[in-house]
C-alpha cells in the first residue's frame, strides 16, 4: 500500500529537494499513483538556460510533476578529467529550479548514488568507443550506467536530454530501446548564446579570449552545413578550413555521420559532430546537415 506523503515529501506550490534515492522512489511511486506523470532531466548541475530548457521541455508534457537530478557523476570521468574542478552549485540550481516550477530536485551524495559498490555498469556497445569514446574510454559505461539508475529510482514517463550531447541521447535512446525502459526519451535542441557558442556547464572555464576562439566550433559547423548540398567532402573540408583558421582551437575530432551515428550517408540527413581543446577545457558541438539535394 503507497504511504500518503507529506509536506516533506512534495509540495505542489515549492521544490522539494531530495538526497535518498529510497525516499525519492517511494515519493514517485506516490504521485504516480495520484496520476501524475514523472518528467526526468538529469543533470550534472551548475545549471544554465540550456538546462531550463530541458526543464520547459518537461513541463509541456500533461499532469507532469518534474524531477531535476543534479548529480556529478565520478564514473563518466576518466582518470585525468575534470571531476575535481566540475563545477557544483547546488544552492542557486535548486533557486533557478524553484524559478521553473520544477517540483522535485534530487541531488543525491556520491554514497547515496552508489552504496554497494561500482561493479556492476551498462556497457555502450561499440558506439561507445567511437567519437567521445575514442578520447575518453569508459566514459558512456559511466553515463548509461547513472542514467539507467535514474531511470530505476525514479520512474519517469519521460526523460529529457540535450542535443548538444549527440553521442549520449544516442546512447540513451539505444538503451532505453534494447533494455526495456518503459519511458519515452525525449531530445531538446541546443541553446547557443548570440554568436553561436553552444551553452555548456563547462564555458565558466573559458577566458575572455579563449570564449572568442570557442565560437570556432560552431562556426565551422554553420559553415559545413552551409555547403551541404555539395555533399560530404565539401561539408568537412568546408567545417575542418574553418576551424584551421582560429588559432588555440586543438582539435580531437571532426566527423560526419548518419544520424544515428552509423556511417554518413552521400545524400540526406547527417550529423555533423566536432569536439576540442580550448585552453584546458575540452568542448562539443554539432549540428543537423542534410546532404546532397536531400532526395533518395
Ligand atoms: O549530460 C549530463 O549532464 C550527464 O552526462 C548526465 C546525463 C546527467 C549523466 O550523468
Amino acid at each position: 500500500m503507497t504511504k500518503p506523503l507529506s509536506k516533506a515529501d512534495y509540495s505542489p506550490t515549492g521544490v522539494t529537494v531530495h538526497h535518498d534515492p529510497a525516499r525519492l522512489t517511494r515519493v514517485v511511486r506516490a504521485l504516480r499513483a495520484a496520476g501524475r506523470n514523472i518528467a526526468l532531466v538529469p543533470t550534472m548541475g551548475a545549471l544554465h538556460a540550456g538546462h531550463r530548457k530541458l526543464i520547459r521541455e518537461a513541463q509541456v508534457m500533461q499532469n507532469t510533476v518534474v524531477v531535476v537530478s543534479v548529480f556529478v557523476n565520478p564514473l563518466q570521468f576518466g582518470p585525468n578529467e575534470d571531476l575535481a574542478r566540475y563545477p557544483r552549485a547546488l544552492e542557486s540550481d535548486v533557486d533557478i529550479c524553484r524559478e521553473e516550477r520544477v517540483g522535485i530536485v534530487f541531488a543525491p551524495s556520491v554514497e547515496d548514488m552508489y552504496p554497494f559498490g561500482t561493479n556492476v555498469s551498462i556497457s555502450p556497445g561499440a558506439l561507445g568507443n567511437e567519437l567521445e569514446g575514442a578520447t575518453r574510454p569508459g566514459h558512456f559505461d559511466g553515463v548509461l550506467t547513472v542514467v539507467a539508475k535514474l531511470f530505476n529510482i525514479v520512474g519517469p514517463t519521460y526523460a529529457v536530454f540535450g542535443e548538444k550531447d549527440y553521442q549520449q541521447l544516442t546512447l540513451v535512446h539505444r538503451m532505453a530501446r534494447e533494455l526495456n525502459f518503459p519511458l519515452d526519451v525525449v531530445g531538446v535542441p541546443t541553446v547557443r548564446e548570440h554568436d553561436g557558442l553552444a551553452l555548456s556547464s563547462r564555458n565558466r572555464f573559458l577566458s575572455a579570449e579563449e570564449r572568442q576562439t570557442a565560437v570556432g566550433l560552431s562556426a565551422a559547423l554553420v559553415a559545413g552545413a552551409h555547403v551541404s548540398a555539395q555533399g560530404p567532402e565539401a561539408v568537412l573540408k568546408t567545417a575542418r578550413d574553418t576551424l584551421a583558421a582560429v588559432p588555440g582551437i586543438d582539435l580531437d575530432y571532426l566527423e560526419l555521420r548518419a544520424p544515428d551515428l552509423g556511417p554518413a550517408p552521400e545524400k540526406g540527413d547527417a550529423r555533423l559532430l566536432v569536439a576540442a581543446r580550448v585552453g584546458t577545457t575540452r568542448l562539443i558541438d554539432n549540428a543537423a546537415v542534410l546532404l546532397g539535394d536531400g532526395d533518395d
